[in-house]
């Protein structure tokens, strides 16, 4: 597998180049791959695992530790619904059923047209604002309620902005 283009290895040349060792190059290398791919495949981590000479069952550790790092395809929207103390309080769980009722998918699976998988997060620290939910690692919804995360779908299904 060729994963990263001349431009790629040269910015992972750069990412080596910051650190004494290459396994502290692995977190923003596996993050490239993330963003390259929307998820990190098992040939990603032999690809990375080559690259930095890492063991491929390190890899997988840090992978499947953080819950930033996808190790399954995901959908095209990936809503992350916290479930931590503060939204639990103020319906976390109420919310996180109701989306998986209306999207017919369980926790980290991902609806037949590839549109959306949800999955259940701990504290993404917007408590004050809380229940909230996270799309695709970077627009938080905050102070969400059953109609407006419905709204939110809604829209993300017609292409609509939220
Ligand atoms: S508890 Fe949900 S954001 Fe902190």
């Amino acid at each position: 597998m060729q994963l990263f283009d001349g431009n790629e290895l040269k910015k992972v040349a750069e990412i080596k180049a910051k650190y004494p060792e290459s396994k502290a190059a692995l977190l923003p290398v596996l993050w490239m791959v993330q963003e390259k791919q929307g998820w990190i495949s098992q040939e990603a981590m032999q690809y990375v695992g080559d690259l930095l000479g890492i063991p491929n069952e390190h890899i997988l550790g840090v992978v499947t530790f953080y819950t930033m790092f996808n190790n399954k395809p995901k959908g095209k929207y990936h809503l992350q619904i916290c479930t931590n103390v503060s939204c639990m309080l103020r319906g976390g769980y109420e919310l996180f059923n109701f989306v998986s009722d209306k999207l017919g998918i369980k926790n980290n699976e991902i609806t037949d047209d590839g549109m959306f998988t949800i999955e259940e997060v701990e504290c993404l620290g917007s408590c004050g604002t809380s229940p909230m939910m996270q799309v695709n690692n970077k627009d938080y919804y905050e102070n969400l309620t059953t109609e407006k995360v419905e709204n939110i779908i809604n829209n993300f299904k017609t292409g609509h902005e939220n």
